[in-house]
């Protein structure tokens, strides 16, 4: 069943305001969720985050990160102590996405929806501190991307001082149907977006910076 775009951004925005113990203490189903890191996977190895293009995503752990934009992150806040980020350029557009798929052939559990979490820079002087995206559901090209401007609705709800935010619950879609197989794709920034034309593409450069995902 495919929700409504406008529920689900609603229901994403309610998710930024949570917080991450929250989310996964008032969950009934903790018991059953999975936990795929940005780069080790699953821990039964059958769940992937999928990189598109593989280079642009810039892979973080306690060794530093090559190539990343934001600095400062420390490395045993995150989970597994790795991160991925990918920044998406306004002035050279680029498709730059993230993809999970779940409830496939090899699949053991069923779930019914996931959430994404990162980590939300403050201060960044090199790059822009827009997390500005948007989400497929199933790869349908009919089908709206949902977007989100993560700042607007995480800022209103945090007086944080740090320089980055660990644990930050970006966005999540529910209400699956648990029996078929599903492919949420997260795209960084507007580049590629089938359907940016009539949507809110204000041509915006994004950073993105990824570190879990929870199957629910
Ligand atoms: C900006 O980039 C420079 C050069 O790569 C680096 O030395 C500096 O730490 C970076 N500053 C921030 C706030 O990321
Ligand atoms: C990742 O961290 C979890 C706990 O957060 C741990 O159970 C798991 O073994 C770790 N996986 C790897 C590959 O280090
Ligand atoms: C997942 O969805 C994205 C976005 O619609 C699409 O580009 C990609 O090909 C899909 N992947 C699979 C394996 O279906
Ligand atoms: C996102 O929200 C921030 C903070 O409210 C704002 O400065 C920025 O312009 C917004 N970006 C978009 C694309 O709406
Ligand atoms: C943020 O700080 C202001 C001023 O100290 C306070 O009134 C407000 O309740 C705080 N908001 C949150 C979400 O903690
Ligand atoms: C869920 O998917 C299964 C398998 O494709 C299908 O038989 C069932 O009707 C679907 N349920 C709903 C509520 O769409």
């Amino acid at each position: 069943m495919q929700l409504p775009f406008a529920f689900l951004l609603a229901m994403s925005l309610a998710l930024i305001a949570a917080h991450l113990p929250d989310v996964l203490a008032d969950s009934p189903s903790t018991t059953h969720n999975i936990v795929v890191d940005d780069t080790d996977g699953s821990p039964d190895g059958v769940y992937k985050v999928i990189y598109s293009p593989p280079d642009v995503w810039k892979a973080g752990s306690a060794k530093g990160c090559d190539g990343c934009l934001v600095s400062g992150i420390d490395a045993s806040k995150v989970r597994n102590g790795t991160w991925h980020e990918a920044a998406y350029d306004a002035a050279h557009p680029q498709q730059i996405t993230a993809t999970i798929l779940f409830n496939g052939d090899a699949a053991a559990y069923a779930g019914t929806g996931i959430s994404v979490y990162g980590l939300f820079p403050r201060t960044n002087l090199n790059a822009t501190n827009n997390v500005y995206f948007f989400y497929a559901i199933d790869n349908s090209e009919s089908q709206a991307f949902g977007y989100l401007n993560a700042t607007a609705g995480y800022d209103s709800s945090q007086n944080s001082t740090a320089a980055v935010d660990y644990d930050v619950s970006l966005f999540g879609v529910s209400g699956l149907n648990a029996s078929r197989p599903h492919n949420v794709t997260l795209l960084v920034g507007s580049g590629g977006n089938p359907r940016s034309a009539q949507q809110q593409d204000l041509g915006l450069s994004s950073i993105f910076l990824l570190d879990y995902v929870v199957i629910m």
